[in-house]
């Protein structure tokens, strides 16, 4: 179907011209005038585009006069300067073709509030509202605006295993992939018996791309993955989701500053691609979702982010005259609490936070010359709290080999990523970026459940 998107219509396409458009209606008005005005979206950008459908219309009567919120609509007219305030043009309808009508009655999306929690109920409809059309444009520029960074950098993109054998956070939140029938387990008392299973061993989602990136980093110097991930951790938190989508360069002959320097230019360019090419969206959300998002996003991309130790974060927390749920200590993992003090009230910006003790971070992270820290980075954001954790990599086999052991893990089962350090190592680093959490925070949206379309988190797998 030859048609114009309302996105150029509205910009850029010229008085008097004729164009056909093809929308949802969202509202309408019916004038004793005999005549009716349709707000009509097609997805394409924020506004509406009025249509003025006049009572001499052919199916004036029999069809647009019952057009309700949610019809399909295709029009053909000629656009004129709109009097109305806050429209720079209308279309004066030629034809109104109703493709499918909507059941005013039972149609969830009304032109009124609705609750986001309601919203989730009906996320196969609720891409139709001003804030999700926003969200996902947003987003769609968020991931352009990523592959765009890395390309201009001569990173490569690959595609890492959705299917793995390897827990790389250690953390053994992982959702395993069977064909085993959980209905016939074998003899009582028997463990399963894995040999049997599709892969002939124990496999699951993965939890990260980070072991097999770096065994391509290891031999094309810069690459970057992005694609979903997966973890089976019980937080019914509005930052967490059970499928999530993550971006993850590595670069080989790196080490932990080159690779916060790459974290801070990869946000700001994230967040400037955001302010620059969704701008009406923005608009929307610094109005209606959230009163500050612009002033901070601006502010962010403008100074430098606070890097500072682990060791000193803790000092700043222990100091701070605050009421702790969890009282911060060398050793403990910091919490949101304390991420959030860090971010809001000390620096008010970005906060790097390095060097943090080996005992709550992973095993392939480089221990530091004094045996307590590795080298390991996570940058946190006002509000959102951590959007990326990273770490310099270990590149010498003997002290990986001792904390793969101490972690209680098989050195067998990892021989492919202890090869990378027999053979020709190189210290490399890399880092991973939640997209939910960075749409979150750049639209101010306060439940990562209202940032993915078909959001997966405990009990709710729906859609
Ligand atoms: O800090 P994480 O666990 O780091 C890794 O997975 C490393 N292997 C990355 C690397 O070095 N290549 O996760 C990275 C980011 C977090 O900072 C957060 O933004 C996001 O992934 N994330 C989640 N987002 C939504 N829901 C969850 N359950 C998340 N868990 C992590
Ligand atoms: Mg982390």
């Amino acid at each position: 179907m030859e048609r114009t998107l309302i996105t150029d219509v509205i910009a850029n396409v010229a008085p008097q011209t004729v164009v056909t458009v093809a929308g949802w209606v969202r509202t309408v008005r019916t004038s004793k005038g005999g005549f009716s005005f349709l707000a009509v979206n097609d997805g394409s950008c924020m506004a509406n585009l009025q249509i003025v459908a006049d009572g001499k219309l052919a199916n004036y009567d029999s069809e647009i006069t019952h057009l309700t919120a949610g019809c399909s609509v295709v029009v053909t007219g000629t656009l004129v300067e709109s009097p109305a305030k806050g429209q720079r043009v209308e279309l004066q309808a030629d034809s109104v073709q109703v493709l499918g009508l909507a059941d005013a009655e039972t149609f969830p999306i009304q032109p009124k509030r609705h609750t986001f929690e309601f919203l989730r109920t009906q996320a196969h409809l609720r891409v139709r509202t001003n804030t999700f059309g926003a969200v996902a444009r947003v987003r769609n520029a968020i991931s352009f605006a990523i592959h765009e960074f890395f390309q201009q950098r001569n990173f490569l993109y690959v595609n890492t295993p959705i299917i793995t054998a390897s827990d790389c956070e250690g953390a053994g939140e992982m959702f395993r992939v069977t064909t085993l029938d959980p209905t016939s387990p074998g003899p009582a008392g028997e463990p399963v018996d894995y040999s049997q299973d599709f892969f002939g061993r124990p496999t699951y989602l993965t939890v990260s791309g980070q072991l097999e990136g770096e065994t391509y980093a290891c031999g094309l110097g810069n690459i970057y993955t992005f694609g979903p991930t997966f973890r089976a951790e019980n937080s019914n938190t509005p930052r967490h989701l059970a499928e999530f989508w993550m971006v993850e360069p590595e670069m080989a002959f790196c080490d932990l500053t080159d690779n916060a320097d790459l974290a801070e230019d990869f946000l700001k360019h994230i967040f400037t691609a955001a302010l620059e090419r969704c701008p009406a969206d923005m608009e929307f959300f610094n109005e209606r979702i959230d009163k500050t998002v612009l002033a901070t996003l601006e502010h962010i991309v403008r100074g430098p982010f606070e890097r500072i130790t682990y060791t000193k974060a803790i000092e700043l927390l222990e100091a701070a005259d605050c009421k702790w749920d969890f009282p911060p200590h060398w050793g403990v993992d910091l919490q949101t609490e304390h991420e959030r003090f860090l971010t809001e009230q000390t620096f008010n910006k970005p906060v790097i936070i390095t060097d943090y003790p080996s005992s709550i971070k992973p095993f392939y992270m480089r221990l530091s010359d004094d045996g307590k820290t590795v080298a390991a980075m996570d940058v946190l954001m006002p509000k959102i709290g951590e959007i990326i954790g990273g770490a310099q990599r270990e590149e010498r086999l003997d002290v990986l080999d001792a904390r793969m052991t101490a972690s209680g893990m098989e050195l067998e089962d990892y021989w492919w990523f202890r090869d990378l350090r027999k053979y020709g190592t190189v210290p490399h680093a890399g880092f991973g970026l939640g997209l939910e959490r960075t749409v979150q925070f750049v639209t101010g949206m306060a439940n990562i459940r209202d940032v993915i379309p078909y959001p997966r988190t405990p009990r709710s797998a729906d859609f």
